[in-house]
């Protein structure tokens, strides 16, 4: 969302420090074996580092402590503090006693009632009733807030909270500590940081409340209970729910309309492990950072520590490659796809038929006829101007980017409706005044009707809804692409979701959508992005979690990901809008789009614990202190070292650029697989071709003879050292007798280098 992409302001603490340079805030990391015995607490010793390095500020008073520096003390996150200093203050933590790195604080990037049947959840079968949908699994998210109102946050039939949680539902201005129950049980907001940066802001509503919608849609879609007669002015109308209805929900607000900052985030995240959240949703993420660089992949290391799993989303960047942020190897990355539906009007020729075209206009419209009339590029602001009572067609030359400007010239002229003739326009687009996108044919054939008659008239029926879209689901183009920049060597993203148009919970006192010069407003909005798609995977880690209370963060990633489908409802493979509608690459999609219900029965999976985390910063050579900075550990083992984490995904890199013509290399994987099914079976492999690649498994036959049994493969790639294609890609499957699990890995060859 646009409105995230603060640039980051630093504030003089003029008030405090006049005589000071300008500050700014960090997040600093310390190495707590190093605490002299004399402090009680982390707290009280950082108070006492800060002190040390502010001169300025202890000469005033002897007793002072630079309280007003100290911005968060982190329990779980880090081992560390964040704090305004200025270059100096800076300069001299550098030299105190513990101190390991510290980052200046930045803005991060904040990227229904279908996509249930979508994605083919039922209650009477599958993962909705094996995992009690979701029940009891505590959903974090961290967001903008929540509407504790919202009808999809009832809390009917639903049993007291888990003993085990220690969150809170924090007062504040217009939120009550009584505005929790048993669906939302907790809510806490996170101002510090945004403060630090502006001491003289004025935050609109300084509470948990939502003042932007971002927060209560996702968390009503990760575990929005049952709404009847959902929609969005008529469009989408049916009952809504999230993923995992049973789940609860928690609210850390650390996103602000004045602006979000990683050391509320991170204080967000450090909360919500202390609080005791099962899952954590965070359709955020910051561009373009090492790991040890990256709050967010340090924190999320710390909730993987306490078995938390962690899905974010990948970020709103595409179609190109390397866009994508959260390519953590410990955390889920969520790409966004299209559903089965669309949200359209009819446009009615009388006798000579109708067609239909995208559209998402909120009022009402007259169901009488009006004159229509063909002003091809529509570029003649005036002459638009004088057009009165009559709806005008535009058409949008291939391969320009006028279309925006039709629209704006159409709506500022302030005809009776706008149909846009376009082959750009792929997902139903809001638009405050009655318009309509057709496909090209349609158009044409409009532009025809038009052309031959003397006087013609057409009507438009707006708000209609239309299911079993083929093929369905698609690759969305605004998906960020991997390869990841952080750490190439683990294929990112990991899985797709529903990102278009989904519907969820709204504040109803924020405008949901514009008619004219009006706001408007509703229950409910469909947006897009892969925000909307990560909450999705939120909810549906929440159901695996809730069916199998013991596996790790990886053990469910796995699952989702080996299960997921590569075909469309047309039997095809999942195709890339962004890419001419070719077939997705795993780049684009990762290993698939989510099935939930195949989730519930992996057969295997590829399990990782913290130390092959570890194993892994040690292969990307990571000094000590970086190492230290992730783990908060100063003794890290790092005996074996290896880029080859027990990944359920392949990717190899044949990008030597100054390769001698026709030599080859052979790169190798190492994996282990667990049998999470029931009892003995035998496993077979097979790979689909992968154009001028050889790929072997051995060994390709796996007996088991025990649940959670290991067996261990390699699988090694043999191709050209300077790859043509940019990307080639196939699967590797292991399938049991009778195919009874269907275990499958993308594997992905690419000559793309990340450039850092
Ligand atoms: C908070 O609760 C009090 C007492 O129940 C009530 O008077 C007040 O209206 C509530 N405020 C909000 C914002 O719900
Ligand atoms: C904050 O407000 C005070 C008092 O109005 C003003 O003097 C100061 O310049 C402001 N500081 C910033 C950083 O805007
Ligand atoms: C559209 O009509 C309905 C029913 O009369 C009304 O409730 C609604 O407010 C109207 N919508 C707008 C945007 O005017
Ligand atoms: C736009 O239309 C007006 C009125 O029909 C006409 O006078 C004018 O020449 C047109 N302008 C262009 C650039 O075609
Ligand atoms: C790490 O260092 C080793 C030994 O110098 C080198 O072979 C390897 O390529 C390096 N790995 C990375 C990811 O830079
Ligand atoms: C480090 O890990 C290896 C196994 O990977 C183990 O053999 C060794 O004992 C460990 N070293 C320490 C100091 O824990
Ligand atoms: C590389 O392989 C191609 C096709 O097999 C062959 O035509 C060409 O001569 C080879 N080039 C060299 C330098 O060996």
């Amino acid at each position: 969302m646009a409105k995230h992409l603060y640039v980051c302001v630093s504030f003089t603490i003029s008030f405090i420090f006049i005589q000071l340079a300008k500050a700014d805030n960090y997040i600093v990391h310390m190495d707590l074996s190093v605490m002299p015995k004399a402090f009680s607490n982390q707290h009280s010793w950082y108070l006492a580092t800060l002190s040390s390095v502010s001169p300025n500020s202890r000469a005033k008073t002897n007793t002072y402590i630079p309280f007003s520096k100290l911005i968060y003390t982190y329990n779980h996150v880090i081992q560390g503090f964040s704090a305004s200093l200025t270059p100096a203050e800076l300069e001299a933590l550098k030299n105190a006693p513990g101190y390991v790195s510290s980052v200046k604080d930045t803005t991060v990037k904040v990227d229904t009632t279908h996509s249930f049947k979508f994605l083919g959840l039922n209650s009477a079968k599958g993962a909705w009733p094996v995992s009690n949908f979701g029940k009891d699994v505590i959903i974090g998210v961290i967001d903008t807030g929540v509407w504790p109102e919202s009808e999809s946050f009832n809390d009917n039939g639903m049993t007291d909270v888990p003993s085990r949680w220690k969150g809170a539902c924090e007062s504040g201005s217009q939120f009550n500590s009584s505005s929790c129950n048993k669906k939302l049980i907790g809510a806490r907001s996170f101002s510090k940081g945004l403060i630090a940066h502006n001491p003289n802001i004025t935050i609109s509503l300084n509470s948990p409340r939502d003042t932007e919608g971002h927060g209560t849609h996702t968390s009503t879609t990760a575990a929005g209970t049952y709404v009847k007669d959902a929609s969005f002015f008529g469009y989408a109308t049916g009952t809504a729910r999230g993923m995992a209805p049973g789940a609860r929900v928690a609210m850390y607000k650390a996103l602000w309309e004045e602006g979000a900052f990683t050391t509320d985030v991170i204080a967000a995240i450090d909360q919500a492990i202390t609080d005791g959240v099962d899952v954590l949703s965070m359709s955020l993420g910051l561009d373009e950072l090492e790991l040890y660089e990256d709050p967010i992949a340090i924190a999320t290391f710390a909730a993987i520590q306490k078995n938390i799993f962690v899905s974010t989303s990948a970020g709103n960047e595409g179609p190109d490659v390397e866009t994508l942020h959260n390519g953590t190897p410990w955390v889920l990355t969520v790409a966004a796809g299209t559903m089965d539906r669309d949200f359209v009007a009819t446009l009615n020729l009388g006798s000579k038929g109708s067609v239909n075209g995208l559209a998402l206009y909120p009022g009402n419209f007259s169901s009488s006829q009006f004159s229509i009339v063909f002003k091809d590029a529509c570029d003649n602001t005036t002459e638009l101007r004088e057009i009165t009572q009559k709806m005008v067609v535009c058409r949008d030359p291939d391969g320009d980017d006028s279309l925006n400007d039709q629209v704006n010239n159409v709506h500022l002229a302030g005809n009776t409706a706008g149909v846009f003739i376009t082959n750009t326009v792929d997902i139903s687009v809001q638009t405050p005044f009655p318009a309509i996108f057709l496909e090209q044919k349609d158009g044409d054939a409009v532009v025809d009707f038009i052309k031959t008659n003397t006087d013609p008239k057409a009507s438009i029926e707006f708000k209609k809804t239309i299911l079993g879209i083929k093929p369905s689901p698609r690759v969305a183009s605004y998906t960020s692409r991997g390869p990841s920049y952080s750490c190439p060597s683990v294929l990112k993203p990991d899985i797709m979701a529903p990102g278009d148009s989904v519907l969820a919970a709204w504040p109803t006192n924020i405008a949901a959508a514009r008619v004219n010069d009006d706001l408007v407003f509703s229950n409910f909005n469909i947006i897009s992005g892969t925000s909307m798609a990560c909450p999705h995977v939120s909810g549906i880690a929440a159901l695996l979690k809730a069916a199998y209370p013991d596996w790790s963060p990886a053990a469910i990633r796995s699952a989702l990901m080996t299960t997921s489908d590569q075909i469309d409802n047309t039997g095809s493979l999942i195709k890339d809008i962004g890419d001419n509608l070719q077939p997705a690459t795993p780049l684009a999609m990762g290993a698939g789009h989510v099935n939930p219900n195949k989730a519930l029965d992996p057969g295997l999976v590829y399990d990782a614990t913290v130390q092959d985390y570890v194993n892994l910063l040690c292969g990307l050579n990571f000094t000590a202190k970086q190492m230290e900075t992730i783990t908060k550990s100063s003794s890290n083992n790092c005996s074996n070292p290896s880029l080859d984490l027990n990944y359920p995904s392949f990717i190899a890199f044949f990008n030597d650029r100054d390769a001698k013509p026709n030599s080859t290399a052979m790169l190798k994987f190492q994996r282990t697989v667990t049998n999470v099914g029931d009892g003995s079976s035998t496993y077979r492999a097979s790979v689909t071709p992968i154009n001028g690649l050889k790929v072997t498994v051995e060994p390709d036959v796996l007996v088991f003879k025990a649940k959670y049994e290991k067996k261990n493969f390699k699988l090694s790639v043999e191709g050209p050292r300077q790859l043509n294609e940019a990307v080639s890609f196939g699967y590797l499957t292991w399938e049991d007798s009778g195919r009874r699990h269907v275990v499958r890995s993308p594997i992905v060859a690419t000559s793309y280098k990340i450039e850092k």
